[in-house]
């Protein structure tokens, strides 16, 4: 862009916000998204320029997690997709309403500045109930939803919460407060097993009983199907086992998380196209466990360390998918849209595909 100009308005709350020059070749796809949505397919951009791969007639929204990419603004845009900021904050900082207001108004004001669509909280701290922060968290989604929709007409605010809202990794929100008064949850249905009670195995990222089971927790809480998109992984997990037995039960280290004797923290997450380059020259290939209707597979590494691998692929995901329909679900999405394997191998290509096919089936 030759001769980049700004443009600064002074806002009727009395901030500047400074426009630069529209980075899109049609000035036009510098508006907010404007029209509606009964259904999501929601995106985290972590990283790159695969987005370009991305399946494009499917997604719906894009949450930045990765430094600001113009083009990719553009590009959704030019799909009709919402392009969305994150946001964390520590909320023991902002349960001064003053400073919760100045954060907000950073970020209407970085949105702005990037013509971007709303805003994606992930803040994913353990606070308890009814303490300043329980409402302080309460008080940030209404008044970031408030001042979102007020400064960007056809904004999207959203908020990521654990695969059930019983207190995982003492997050204890007031969960109906804070879909109501956001447009959606993204539901994390993964990590599932960050908190193991029972025995110390290793077992699947998002078990598909455990999975449902979180969001009839949602729904008996009043919350609307409509409030909550299925968060599915794109990625696995990588365990240790101290010992295997003849029935693939892989004993893990103890390692206490939040309370519970042990956690998925011994295990290493490793992305979907990792996987599947590994998987066929594994010890047993894909094997399918079909109480946790999951895949998974052992191998041994270089050490002589036998390791067993949850992971979820096409099936696993059509199967949770089903259920976006069945319980009337906003829609779904993905941690993350980056761990697929989007180079030009035909293997690979198909893969990728299949994955994001299966997002809708
Ligand atoms: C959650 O927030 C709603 C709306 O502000 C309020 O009516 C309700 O009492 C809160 N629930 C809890 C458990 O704090
Ligand atoms: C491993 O499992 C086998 C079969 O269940 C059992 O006999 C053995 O004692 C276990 N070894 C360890 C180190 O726990
Ligand atoms: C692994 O095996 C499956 C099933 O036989 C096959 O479809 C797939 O192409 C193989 N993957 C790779 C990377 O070769
Ligand atoms: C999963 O839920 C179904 C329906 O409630 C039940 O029949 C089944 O036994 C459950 N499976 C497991 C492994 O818990």
């Amino acid at each position: 862009m030759g001769g980049m100009s700004a443009v600064c308005l002074i806002l009727m709350i009395g901030a500047a916000v400074c426009l630069a020059a529209c980075p899109c070749s049609d000035p036009a796809l510098c508006d907010p998204i404007q029209h509606s949505r009964d259904s999501e397919v929601y995106v985290f951009y972590v990283r790159g320029k695969n987005w370009k791969l991305y399946d494009w007639s499917k997604v719906t929204t894009v949450a930045l997690f990765a430094p600001y990419d113009p083009e990719l603004m553009c590009f959704a845009h030019s799909k009709g997709a919402r392009f969305v900021l994150t946001g964390d904050v520590s909320v023991k900082e902002i349960v001064d309403p003053k400073q919760r207001s100045a954060w907000i108004a950073g970020k209407v004001n970085l949105a702005k500045t990037q013509y971007m669509d709303g805003i994606n909280l992930d803040i994913e701290q353990p606070i308890l109930p009814h303490t300043p922060e329980y409402y302080a968290l309460t008080g940030l989604v209404k008044e970031t939803t408030e001042a979102f929709h007020r400064e960007i007409p056809g904004s999207q605010v959203t908020f990521d919460v654990a695969w059930n809202p019983n207190c995982v990794d003492n997050r204890c929100y007031n969960y109906s407060a804070i879909a109501e008064l956001s447009d959606f949850l993204f539901v994390m249905s993964y990590d599932e097993q960050s908190q193991i009670w029972t025995e110390c195995i290793a077992g699947a990222n998002a078990p598909f009983n455990q999975t449902i089971a979180g969001y009839q927790k949602f729904i008996n809480l009043g919350i609307d199907p409509k409030k909550l998109v299925m968060g599915v992984p794109w990625y696995s997990y990588d365990y240790v086992c101290l010992n295997l037995t003849e029935d693939n039960t892989c004993e893990l280290e103890k390692r206490p998380f939040q309370g519970a004797p042990c956690s998925d923290a011994v295990g290493r997450q490793v992305p979907y196209r990792t996987i599947m380059k590994q998987v066929n020259s594994s010890l047993t290939g894909r094997l399918w466990d079909n109480e946790q209707k999951a895949p998974f597979y052992n191998y041994k590494d270089n050490k002589g360390k036998i390791h067993q691998v949850w992971y979820d692929d096409p099936e696993s995901i059509t199967l949770k998918a089903i259920y976006v329909k069945k319980l009337g679900l906003r829609g779904i999405g993905m941690w993350n849209g980056d761990l697929l394997d989007y180079s030009g191998d035909p293997v690979a290509q198909e893969q990728t595909k299949a994955m994001w096919k299966a997002l809708t089936p």
